[in-house]
Formats: C-alpha cells, sequence, structure tokens
C-alpha cells in the first residue's frame, strides 16, 4: 500500500543557510509540510526529512553546504530510509548537477516551487528523485501563513516581495530567485494583525529591494466604476505602522537608487517605526559602481545619506560593502573607505568579490584582484568599521533608549537583552520585567558590538 501525504506523520528537520529571505522561506515550507502532516523537529537525529535552505551568494556559502551535506550523508548511512532535500538558491542554481554528484541528494526544489514539496516528497519515497526548480513570474505564497520557526515569539520577518530586477552585474540573486514581484497589501497586513494578536513585538518587512514594492489593484477584478489604485512602499509602511503603535516595524533591503524621501517622511512620523537603515553601498568609487551597475554615483549616494541625515537625524545607517571587484584600484578602495568615514556607519557586512557563473561579471570583467590584495582591502574595511562602530556605540553613553526585551543575555542569566530602535543591542539588569515588555534603558556603558545599561523610569 503507498503511503499518501495526507497520512505522513514524518518528523522533518529544516536548516537554513543565507539572508532573511531564507529564514522566511523556511518558515512557508514549514507551513506547506506542517499542512501535510510532517511534524516540525529540533533534533537532527530524529529527523526523517532533512531539508536545508541553501544560499548561493558567494562561493564560500555554497563551501559550507557542501560540507553539511557531508554530514547528512553519514547520518543517512546509519539510517538509510532517511529523506535529504536541497532547497533554496543553490538548489536552483545546481539544478541537476548536485542530484548527479551527490547520490545522498533524494529531492532538489528552487525557491519558487515550495508548493510542489508534498508532491516531490512522496516521489521520493517510492525510491524516486523528484526535482522541481521552475520558476515564476507571479508566486508570492502571499496566502500561506507561515509556520515561525524562531526563538523567541517577539520578532518576525514578512515578507513582502520577491525576486530581484536589478541586475547587479555580481549578483546571482536575480538568476536564482527570478524576477521581481510583489505581494497582495492585504495578505501582508493580515499576516501582521495576526502576529500582534499572538504577542509578536515587532516585525521586519523583507525583499531584496523594499523601495521598489508597488501594488496595482488593477490587477484585480474591481466593481464597474471603482479606480484601481496603486500602493507603493512607503503606504505600504504607514499601513503597517498604523496597525498598532506598540508594534515596532523594521525593513530590509533599500537600494540606493530607488529610496525615496517619501519613505524618510513615513518613518520619522510613526516612531513605532524604527530609526535604522540598512542602505548597501558596495563601493565609494563611481568608476566601481557603474560597473557593478548599480544605477547611482558615489554623489548621488551622498545625496541619499544626506536625506536621511536631515529627515531622520538620529537614524542609524548601515552598509554591505564589497571589495576587490574587478578592476578595483587603491584610489577606487581609498574612495570606499572615506565614503564609510563620510557617513559614519554604524554597522557593515563587509565581503571580498567572489564572482559567480552567468552573471555579467563573470562573462565580461576579469576576476584580477589578486587574494592577497582583496583580503588586505577588507582588512582595512573591517579595521575601519570596527572604529566606527565604536565611535557609534560612544556617542550613545548617557543617552536613555527605548529596549525591546527579547531574551536572557549570553554572558549573565541577571540580564536581559533587546535592541533599540536604531538597531543596535543593549544588555541591562532583568529586573520584574519579561521578554516582550518595553524597558527604558540609561547607557553607561560600551563594547564595540553592544551599549551596557541600566533601567531607568
Ligand atoms: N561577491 C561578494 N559579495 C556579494 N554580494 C552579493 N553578490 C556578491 C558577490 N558575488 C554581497 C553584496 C550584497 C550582499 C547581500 O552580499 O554586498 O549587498
Ligand atoms: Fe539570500 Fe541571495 Fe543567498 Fe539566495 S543567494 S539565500 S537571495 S543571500
Amino acid at each position: 500500500m503507498s503511503i499518501t501525504n495526507s497520512e505522513v506523520s514524518q518528523k522533518l528537520y529544516i536548516e537554513t543557510y543565507g539572508c532573511q529571505m531564507n529564514v522566511s522561506d523556511s518558515e512557508v515550507v514549514a507551513s506547506v509540510l506542517k499542512d501535510k502532516g510532517y511534524i516540525i523537529t529540533e533534533d537532527i537525529n530524529e529527523a526523517d526529512v532533512i531539508l536545508v535552505n541553501t544560499c548561493s551568494i558567494r562561493e564560500n556559502a555554497e563551501q559550507r553546504i557542501w560540507g553539511r551535506l557531508d554530514v547528512f550523508k553519514q547520518i543517512k548511512k546509519k539510517k538509510p530510509e532517511l529523506t535529504i532535500g536541497v532547497i533554496g538558491c543553490m538548489a536552483e542554481r545546481l539544478k541537476e548537477k548536485l542530484l548527479e554528484e551527490e547520490k545522498t541528494v533524494d529531492i532538489v526544489v528552487g525557491p519558487d516551487a515550495y508548493r510542489d514539496l508534498p508532491h516531490l516528497l512522496e516521489t521520493a519515497e517510492t525510491g524516486q528523485r523528484g526535482v522541481n526548480v521552475i520558476l515564476s513570474k507571479e508566486e508570492t505564497y502571499g496566502d500561506i501563513s507561515p509556520v515561525r520557526l524562531d526563538k523567541n515569539r517577539i520578532s518576525a520577518f514578512v515578507s513582502i516581495m520577491r525576486g530581484c530586477n536589478n541586475m547587479c552585474s555580481y549578483c546571482i540573486v536575480p538568476y536564482v530567485r527570478g524576477a521581481e514581484r510583489s505581494r497582495n497589501p492585504e495578505s501582508i497586513l493580515k499576516e501582521i494583525e495576526d502576529l500582534f494578536n499572538t504577542g509578536y513585538k515587532e516585525v521586519t518587512l523583507i525583499g531584496q529591494n523594499v523601495d521598489s514594492y508597488i501594488w496595482e489593484s488593477e490587477k484585480e477584478n474591481l466593481p464597474a466604476g471603482k479606480q484601481g489604485e496603486t500602493m507603493k512602499f512607503a503606504q505600504l509602511l504607514e499601513k503597517t505602522a498604523k496597525i498598532n503603535p506598540q508594534l515596532r516595524i523594521r525593513f530590509s533591503t533599500s537600494h540606493p537608487k530607488d529610496m525615496s524621501d517619501d519613505v524618510l517622511y513615513t518613518m520619522a512620523m510613526y516612531s513605532n517605526i524604527c530609526n535604522y537603515i540598512h542602505l548597501p553601498a558596495q563601493s565609494g568609487s563611481t568608476k566601481v559602481l557603474t560597473e557593478m551597475k548599480r544605477g547611482y554615483t558615489r554623489e548621488y549616494y551622498i545625496d541619499r545619506i544626506n536625506a536621511i541625515k536631515r529627515i531622520l537625524p538620529d537614524s542609524a545607517i548601515s552598509s554591505d560593502i564589497m571589495t576587490g571587484f574587478p578592476g578595483e584600484t587603491e584610489e577606487d578602495h581609498q574612495e570606499t573607505l572615506s565614503l564609510m568615514e563620510f557617513v559614519n556607519y554604524d554597522f557593515s557586512y563587509m565581503f571580498k568579490y567572489s564572482e559567480r557563473p552567468k552573471t555579467y561579471a563573470a562573462r565580461h570583467l576579469k576576476d584580477d584582484i589578486s587574494e592577497g590584495t582583496k583580503s588586505r582591502r577588507l582588512t582595512e574595511i573591517i579595521n575601519l568599521q570596527t572604529k566606527l562602530s565604536e565611535k557609534s556605540k560612544k556617542a550613545d553613553l548617557g543617552r536613555v533608549f527605548e529596549v525591546l526585551v527579547e531574551g536572557i543575555s549570553k554572558k549573565s542569566s541577571e540580564h536581559f537583552f533587546g535592541r533599540n530602535s536604531q538597531n543596535k543591542v543593549v544588555v541591562f539588569p532583568k529586573n520584574n520585567y519579561n521578554i516582550g515588555d518595553y524597558v527604558f534603558v540609561e547607557i553607561t556603558e560600551c563594547t564595540s558590538a553592544t551599549l551596557i545599561g541600566v533601567l531607568v523610569k
């Protein structure tokens, strides 16, 4: 007798790599499979199905996952009935290659094919291997209520769009996640309301480029005589903020070429929209930015930073910085360092350029910066950011911040940690407060990564 999916009660273990989008996708995957009877487990050793949600952004991200597949292979040796699935960006990029080279992998599923997972797992049970890496122009999983896999039940990611149309010359994302599409605002707002009603205090609206969020109601069937409306990111943000003043709103990622003043004014209007913007610069050199096809110059980026500083003077700003892009000279590198100094970033994610097959840069530009030079430039960038992060924390000494309590401090069970509006981690004594409370903390000490303080009324 064959087992149909409605009868399964198998244990599912999901391991997630990569960005916030992948974290959010794993919650969609958990929802799709829970509906079919799968039970989510955090213990890999009791799993009947292991799914690894993968990232392709840099070569070292993929290397890590090949390493994990070796570990899963060992587990499967002892438990041959175990099903192993590779899902997400690397599944999309490597498709059949994964099935050919990894005999232990049973299914390969791309980011737009998660609704097909129950069927593919059923196929795998019959001993066949399954693959679905079809990308979609419409899929947003808008109607699926994600199963929250986070531990604290205070803060959640909400996907507002999928895919990317930017085609930055170095980037694999458009190839593995397909074209950009926005999610219906009604389903977004409903998901957020439900989160708030179940005790969540913070949501982060996520998408590869949130500033290009757009929803045209003309797409739907409107009653005769009713005008269609267009909703852009600033309006969506406002509607989200209005759900409840006790709900904090964050968003990521903004794109310098698309970030409008409207968004900044909306942030200024609502105190529950956090004072924090992640605005990846990538490079400080207009020449490199042009080669990267980023769609802005150094001057335009600086104009956007000045707009943030003018409209939201208390906002923290962070960046992604990439070093060693093809043709990057010592002068270009110095321009990146000087841009970082100018902005005074509170925080940055910093990377060495990694050539990705298929991209414009891989096809047209030689990866000509030596590993040694990339490493040296990255060290200079990291050292500068450490200095800027310290400066940013020191400027907070003596200030009082509202902090959302998120959990117990790793270093002391007598202390909580949380974040302020600017996304900086704050550690403080527990007193009688609970996780999920808002507290006021006066900052008395700091390290380069953390603010430390005392509770004030
Ligand atoms: N090499 C190195 N870093 C990359 N990123 C994207 N593609 C690459 C690549 N090929 C970085 C960018 C992006 C962040 C998510 O990852 O800085 O903003
Ligand atoms: Fe996220 Fe990009 Fe990695 Fe995919 S490749 S998981 S979109 S960072």
